[in-house]
Parts: C-alpha cells; sequence; structure tokens
C-alpha cells in the first residue's frame, strides 16, 4: 500500500507504513498523557507539519510516522516492544528519506548502517532545531554536532581556514559519499569553488596561479590537501598557508 504524505513545501510517499501486529493508530494526542515533555516540544518539529493522506492514519499522526502504531503500547500500559524505537534502527527514517539511504550506502559513510551509529547522533528528532545539540546559529550548530566526536578539525586555531565558517558540509557529505574521507570532490576542484584559478596577463600561458603562487608543477605531484602540501586544511597552529 501507498500512503502519500505531505508538509508546506514537499510530498513525499511511504512505501510501507510501519506495523506492529495487532496494533492501529491512535494519533499524537494519545501520547501526551505519558510523554507530555515531548508532546510538548514536537509541534516545532518539521515533521509535525506532515499530513497524511490515508484514513487508517489520522491527520495527527506524527509520533506514530516513526514510532509505528501506538495503540498495543498504549494498552500495555507503555511496554517497549510494543513501539518502534528508530533511536536503536533507522529503518523507520528510511521508509521516507529514501535519498538519504542510498547515500549510507555509497562506499564512504558513518556507519550508521552498521549499526556502530545513528541519526540522532547529529539530528533531535523531536525538537525544532533538527541539528544536535540545538541552539545558536544554524551553521555553527551543525558543525557543533560534529565536534561532538571530532575534536582535532574543530578545536580553534591560531590560523583558521575560513571555509569552515561555512560548515563542515561545503567539504563533506556526512552521511556518505564515493570519495575517501566522505569528500564532496577528491580532486583540487574541491578548494578551486573558492580558491578561483588566477587569470591575467601576468600569469604565463599554461600556468596555473592560486592567490600569488604558481601551483603548476604542484598540481602535477597530487592534490591540494595531499602530496605535503596543505595538510592542515582545518586550520593551523604555525603556518597561515594552512601547510602543516
Ligand atoms: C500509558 C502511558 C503511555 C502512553 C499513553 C504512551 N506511552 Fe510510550 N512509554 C510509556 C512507558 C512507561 C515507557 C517506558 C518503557 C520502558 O522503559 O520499558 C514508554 C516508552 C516509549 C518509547 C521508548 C521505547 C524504547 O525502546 O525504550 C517510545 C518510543 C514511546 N514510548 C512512544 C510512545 C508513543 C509514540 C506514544 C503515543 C502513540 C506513546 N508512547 C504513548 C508509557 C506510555
Ligand atoms: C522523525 C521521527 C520521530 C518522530 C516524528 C517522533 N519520534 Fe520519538 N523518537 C525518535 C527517535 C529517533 C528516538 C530515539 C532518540 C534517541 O535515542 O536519542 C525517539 C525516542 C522517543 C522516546 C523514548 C526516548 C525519549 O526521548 O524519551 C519517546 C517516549 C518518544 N520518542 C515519543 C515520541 C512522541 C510522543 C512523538 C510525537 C509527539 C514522537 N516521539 C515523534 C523519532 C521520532
Ligand atoms: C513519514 C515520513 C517521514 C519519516 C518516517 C521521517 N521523516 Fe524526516 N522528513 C520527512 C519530510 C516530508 C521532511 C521534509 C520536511 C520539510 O521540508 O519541512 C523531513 C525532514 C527531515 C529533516 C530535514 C529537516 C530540515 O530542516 O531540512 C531531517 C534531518 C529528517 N527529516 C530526519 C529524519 C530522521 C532522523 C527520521 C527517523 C528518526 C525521519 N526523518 C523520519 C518525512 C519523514
Ligand atoms: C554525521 C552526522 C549525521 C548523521 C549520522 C546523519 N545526518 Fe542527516 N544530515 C547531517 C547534516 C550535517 C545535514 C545537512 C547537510 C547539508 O546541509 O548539506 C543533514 C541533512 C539531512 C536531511 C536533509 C537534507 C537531505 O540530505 O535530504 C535529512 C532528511 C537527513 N539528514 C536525514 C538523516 C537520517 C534519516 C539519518 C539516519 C539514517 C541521518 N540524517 C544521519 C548530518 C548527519
Ligand atoms: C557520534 C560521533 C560522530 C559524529 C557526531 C560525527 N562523526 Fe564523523 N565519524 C565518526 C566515526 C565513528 C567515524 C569513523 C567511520 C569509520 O571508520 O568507518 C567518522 C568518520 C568521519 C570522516 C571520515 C574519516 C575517515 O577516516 O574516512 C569524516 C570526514 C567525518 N566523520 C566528518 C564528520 C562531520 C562533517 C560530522 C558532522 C556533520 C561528523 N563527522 C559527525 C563519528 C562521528
Ligand atoms: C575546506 C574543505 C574542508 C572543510 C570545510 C572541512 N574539511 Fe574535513 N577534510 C578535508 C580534507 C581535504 C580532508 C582529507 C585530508 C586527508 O586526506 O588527509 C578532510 C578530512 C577530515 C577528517 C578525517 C581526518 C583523518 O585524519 O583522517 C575528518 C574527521 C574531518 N575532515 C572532519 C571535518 C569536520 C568535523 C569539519 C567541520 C568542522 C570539516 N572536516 C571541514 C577538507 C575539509
Ligand atoms: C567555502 C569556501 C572555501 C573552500 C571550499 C576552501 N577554502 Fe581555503 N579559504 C577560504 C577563505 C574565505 C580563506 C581566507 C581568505 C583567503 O585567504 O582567500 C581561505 C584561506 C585559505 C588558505 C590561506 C591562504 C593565505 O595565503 O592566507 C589556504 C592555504 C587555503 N584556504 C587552502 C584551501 C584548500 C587546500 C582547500 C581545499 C581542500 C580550500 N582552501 C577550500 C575559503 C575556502
Amino acid at each position: 500500500m501507498i500512503f502519500l504524505i505531505s508538509c508546506s513545501t514537499t510530498s513525499t510517499t511511504v512505501v510501507a507504513p510501519l506495523e506492529i501486529p495487532g496494533a492501529h493508530f491512535v494519533g499524537n494526542k494519545a501520547c501526551a498523557d505519558c510523554h507530555a515533555d515531548i508532546v510538548r516540544k514536537f509541534p516545532m518539529s518539521p515533521h509535525a507539519r506532515l499530513h497524511f493522506e490515508n484514513a487508517a492514519m489520522p491527520g495527527q499522526s506524527g509520533c506514530e510516522s516513526c514510532h509505528g502504531p501506538g495503540s498495543e503500547h498504549i494498552r500495555s500500559g507503555g511496554a517497549a516492544k510494543f513501539i518502534i524505537n528508530p533511536g536503536k534502527n533507522p529503518e523507520s527514517c528510511f521508509q521516507c528519506h529514501l535519498d538519504v539511504h542510498a547515500e549510507f550506502n555509497l562506499p564512504q559513510h558513518h556507519p550508521v548502517i552498521e549499526g556502530h551509529m545513528n541519526c540522532t547522533d547529529c539530528h533531535d528528532p523531536h525538537g525544532g532545531d533538527i541539528f544536535k545539540p540545538a541552539g545558536g546559529l544554524a551553521m555553527a550548530t551543525q558543525n557543533q554536532s560534529c565536534a561532538q566526536c571530532h575534536q582535532a578539525q574543530t578545536r580553534p586555531f591560531v590560523f583558521e581556514h575560513e571555509a569552515l565558517r561555512e560548515g563542515c558540509t561545503v567539504c563533506h557529505s556526512p552521511h556518505g559519499s564515493i570519495n575517501r574521507k566522505m569528500l564532496v570532490e577528491s580532486d583540487p576542484n574541491l578548494c578551486l569553488r573558492c580558491h578561483a584559478q588566477v587569470q591575467g596577463p601576468n600569469v604565463p600561458a599554461g600556468h596555473i596561479y592560486i592567490g600569488n603562487t604558481d601551483h603548476t608543477t604542484f598540481l602535477q605531484i597530487g592534490t591540494c590537501w595531499t602530496s605535503g602540501c596543505h595538510t592542515a586544511i582545518h586550520g593551523s597552529n604555525v603556518d597561515p598557508r594552512l601547510r602543516y
């Protein structure tokens, strides 16, 4: 069966709604008796804007779109075996986010499908601020969520690389990528998007200038961050040109 869901900006198809043997959908209000804190903050979540175009799921079944039909869980007074917890298994997220599922299947990825990590390490499923930990400007929050586990790249540096102010995701695809280190590009194009190659009468034919420096021979050796060049790509405490 196909469920159509829609929200203010998007519409997505849920291929198969979650099932729990013997249970039916009851709607968000039924959860409030015992999980008042979550029900209270949930309206801020982008998931609260979903509407289901199917009679089996009442319009306000947001909670159950991830947790499955709740009637048996409630009848049993809250038994965990009658409710799906996507914090333990992201399958229920993938019923709608098929593209994200595909990204986590790319050769380089965070080990979510392997069960070593979860969506909730980076995303808050209930609150309005979908990035964890919540608070602050969107981009700062996003980098902070990476900082929980990657301190070497996120600590303060004497010579910062300003690129990081635009977020880790200008260079990394956090779900997965075909490139090593989950980079969005595997070659100097990763850097040339912001550090345009210099053109002009002072640049000899066939030479590649980046900044004030002739990079022609460097780029024959490898990419910008390998071959002993800008290896301190996240920032350096000794070299303004991010070489070490
Ligand atoms: C009658 C009270 C009650 C109602 C109503 C209720 N729950 Fe629960 N729920 C509980 C209790 C108690 C626990 C703790 C169970 C445990 O730790 O074993 C729980 C735990 C959970 C968990 C965590 C399960 C896990 O794996 O640890 C989820 C998810 C959950 N509830 C979702 C819901 C949803 C969604 C609704 C509404 C459809 C709902 N609950 C309605 C009492 C309730
Ligand atoms: C986008 C999917 C999604 C929606 C929608 C959702 N949840 Fe959750 N819920 C999760 C995930 C993921 C976890 C596991 C969190 C973790 O492990 O940190 C969780 C955990 C829980 C828990 C147990 C852990 C806790 O934080 O206490 C309860 C209870 C719960 N949800 C209730 C609800 C209720 C009630 C609603 C609706 C108001 C709701 N959820 C809506 C994904 C969702
Ligand atoms: C029933 C379908 C459905 C399920 C299940 C679902 N999502 Fe979503 N999710 C959506 C839709 C639709 C949007 C787009 C909302 C919008 O654009 O406002 C969305 C948006 C998001 C966003 C982006 C929010 C933003 O601000 O751009 C994140 C992150 C997300 N979901 C994570 C999750 C996680 C993690 C789970 C599982 C715990 C999950 N979703 C389960 C349908 C779903
Ligand atoms: C390592 C941290 C991390 C994990 C783990 C993670 N995400 Fe994300 N996710 C992000 C970041 C960062 C963005 C913002 C990407 C951007 O702005 O380019 C994002 C964006 C999204 C979006 C909105 C944009 C899009 O790509 O469609 C959705 C939906 C989403 N994530 C769902 C999920 C689901 C579902 C899971 C678990 C299966 C998950 N994420 C696990 C970091 C993570
Ligand atoms: C909960 C911890 C956690 C969070 C949060 C997290 N990561 Fe990771 N990250 C890991 C783990 C674990 C690995 C190692 C994966 C492996 O070896 O399979 C990893 C690997 C990586 C790698 C590749 C390293 C390599 O050797 O291939 C990059 C790049 C990366 N993470 C970037 C990010 C970014 C960007 C964010 C924020 C959007 C983020 N991570 C958030 C745990 C985390
Ligand atoms: C300007 C592009 C760029 C930005 C922005 C960026 N990275 Fe990276 N990152 C790279 C490159 C290039 C590598 C590969 C370095 C290598 O191959 O040794 C890398 C490697 C990594 C690794 C693997 C380190 C290792 O030793 O294997 C992690 C983890 C990582 N980055 C996390 C982050 C986090 C977290 C952020 C945001 C705070 C971030 N990166 C922002 C370009 C970037
Ligand atoms: C999102 C844009 C962006 C990306 C992508 C980016 N940078 Fe930068 N980078 C900057 C900004 C902004 C500065 C500071 C202003 C300047 O010096 O141009 C900077 C500064 C630098 C500097 C110091 C320049 C100096 O002489 O002070 C180096 C070296 C550098 N970047 C290397 C790289 C490399 C290598 C990559 C690819 C792995 C890269 N950058 C990707 C934006 C970016």
